[in-house]
């Protein structure tokens, strides 16, 4: 390992040691609300005027497998319209809340705290009604604030370069809108909220006959440079640091170049950005560690093996037929993503069949033909640490699902000599570790939260993580990415099954890891998740999720 490497490699095990959760101590945070300085979730870009895209006046008509299952799904043009439905069934609002006073907005993806650290460019040739330009996506108003026109030219180097038409799109993170609650810890959580918009992009292009290929070789600086960020006046702390491309294109298109070559990224330093990001907060507290472990996990150009390389080896049969097809969803594509919320309380009573687990489960396994785990993302390394509380058909316990097959040594090397590794279906990598009540157990370590054990099952999200550190320090970001889109899917599928999850950012990390064996860093818990019977907040008023624009807008 060269030095700068090895440097990276400590800052990054150091970030993570220190924003550990303790019984006795939680990882550093103000400690308190500023709610004067709580920073605005919209980010808008001043002196530009924004593209309006349309509503959906009618959601595609697909069923629940359409969201997974790429051949059920026909081409549509890439058109404003289209590119309206592709935002607004991704990173679009889903609903407003209010409450005594206090009234929020929800995404149609989740996020930590309901902070939504994460923001979406598009770099879109000439359609009809759109100027080939690098856009904002701006959810609040959904619509597009153009930034740079693209030239012509410069449009017809990338197609021919990536050999088919399509469009691109960049997520990046303000980190200060998660510090602003979470403190040092918030870098993860940015993390995890990546991987979630990254499936939910997925998701809705799949549902349009489109998929979303991570274009792998493209470094942050690069992406930086595309979106015009080295030219952009930044509010102090309130930067957006770059973490993905991708590139969005017919499903069906085979082999996608993973890069872009430097001619064409070196032309966008000749474009003139226009527009100015708006200030967040008045104030802010500068979480030093996270600029650091941002620079230490930053990613270089490089060349990622595509995630579902054929042949490779220890992944579970990516082509076989979803678990026990007939526990279908009645519940369209499109509904499931615009009902997806987080259960604030869990009933402590319902439970779901065998089936219904073993069905989502089923779907965090990765597949070559099936959103979201196609978007070529390396080799999956994360698997599910199981409290099994109401499933009836298995008995309450610790279970363990595989979702590398590779690991399965090292786990069980690892893990304590008791736990029994007995397979309890033949159709899924799915493991009994320990019979018994793990109720209070799950509890205690998901930060105490009662969510944890009053659903039908929780769990804690295991990587393999030392080894992919030092493979490259910024696989860091990517096994939280890889998290966040495991939990994208069970959001979708407890929704599809008629109950509901929530992601639990919030665990206190060794105690999840002695329950497992003795600790070391070679696997980390990275994300537990719960999923249960709702228990509804009936205070709660809701209004539709662009009731603000319906008179301008449609
Ligand atoms: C990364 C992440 C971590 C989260 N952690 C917790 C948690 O520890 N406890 C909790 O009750 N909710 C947690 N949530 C749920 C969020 O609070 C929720 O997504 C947010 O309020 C938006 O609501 P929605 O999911 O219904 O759109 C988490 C969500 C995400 C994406």
């Amino acid at each position: 390992m060269n030095t700068v490497i090895h440097s990276a490699v400590t800052e990054t095990l150091l970030y993570h040691e220190q924003t550990k959760h303790h019984f006795h101590r939680y990882a550093r945070s103000a400690g308190f609300l500023d709610w004067a300085n709580q920073p605005n979730p919209f980010r808008f870009y001043e002196g530009v005027t924004a593209v309006r895209l349309p509503l959906l006046q009618k959601d595609p008509a697909s069923e629940h497998l359409a969201l997974y299952e790429r051949r059920r799904n026909a081409f549509q043009d890439f058109t404003r319209e289209t590119i309206g439905a592709f935002l607004e069934l991704s990173l679009g609002l889903s609903a407003w809340k209010s409450i005594a006073g206090s009234t929020w907005a929800l995404r149609m993806n989740p996020s930590s705290g309901n902070l939504h650290p994460t923001e979406a460019y598009l770099i879109l040739p000439a359609l009809p009604g759109v100027t080939a330009s690098i856009f904002h996506y701006n959810s609040f108003l959904h619509a597009l604030e153009p930034r740079a026109q693209v030239p012509e030219t410069l449009w017809q180097q990338i197609k021919e370069h990536l050999r088919t038409d399509g469009f691109l799109v960049a997520l990046t993170s303000i980190f200060w809108r998660e510090a602003w609650k979470y403190g040092e810890r918030a870098f993860r959580y940015c993390q995890h909220d990546v991987g979630h918009a990254l499936a939910a992009l997925s998701f809705s292009a799949n549902l349009l006959g489109w998929k979303v290929t991570w274009l792998s070789a493209v470094s942050d600086e690069e992406i930086g440079r595309l979106l015009g960020f080295d030219r952009t006046q930044w509010p102090e702390f309130e930067l957006e640091h770059p973490e993905l491309l991708c590139f969005v294109h017919r499903n069906r298109t085979q082999r996608i170049p993973r890069d872009l070559p430097r001619e064409i990224v070196s032309e966008f330093s000749g474009l003139e950005f226009q527009g100015t990001p708006n200030q967040l907060s008045e104030d802010h507290v500068d979480w030093e560690i996270i600029s650091r472990v941002a620079e230490a996990t930053a990613k270089p150009q490089s060349w990622e093996g595509a995630f579902a390389a054929a042949g490779a080896p220890g992944l579970p049969d990516r082509r076989r037929p979803f678990y026990a097809p007939t526990v279908r969803s009645g519940i369209p594509a499109a509904q499931i993503i615009r009902q997806r919320r987080s259960a604030v309380a869990l009933d402590g009573v319902s439970s779901i069949s065998k089936d219904q687990f073993c069905t989502m489960l089923d779907k965090t396994l990765p597949r070559e033909t099936c959103a979201p785990f196609d978007l070529g993302l390396p080799v999956s390394c994360v698997h599910l640490l199981l409290f099994v509380h109401r499933v009836t058909g298995l008995e309450p316990g610790l279970y363990f699902l595989l979702r590398a097959e590779r690991d399965l040594p090292a786990l069980q090397q690892k893990c304590h000599r008791h736990f029994l590794w007995r397979p309890v279906d033949e159709a899924l990598p799915l493991y009994l570790l320990q019979a018994g009540d793990f109720r209070s157990t799950a509890m205690s370590v998901s930060c105490r939260q009662s969510i944890a054990g009053d659903g039908a099952f929780s769990l804690g999200m295991i990587a393999r993580f030392r080894e992919e550190l030092e493979t490259a320090p910024y696989r860091y970001r990517h096994l939280f990415w890889e998290t966040g889109m495991i939990g994208q899917v069970l959001y979708l599928e407890a929704e599809a099954q008629g109950v509901r999850a929530t992601g639990i950012g919030c665990f206190f990390d060794d105690p999840v890891h002695e329950l497992m064996g003795p600790p070391d860093n070679a696997f980390q818990s990275l994300y537990h998740f719960t999923v249960g019977g709702p228990r509804e907040d009936a205070r709660l008023v809701t209004r539709a999720a662009y009731h603000h624009l319906e008179a301008s807008v449609r």
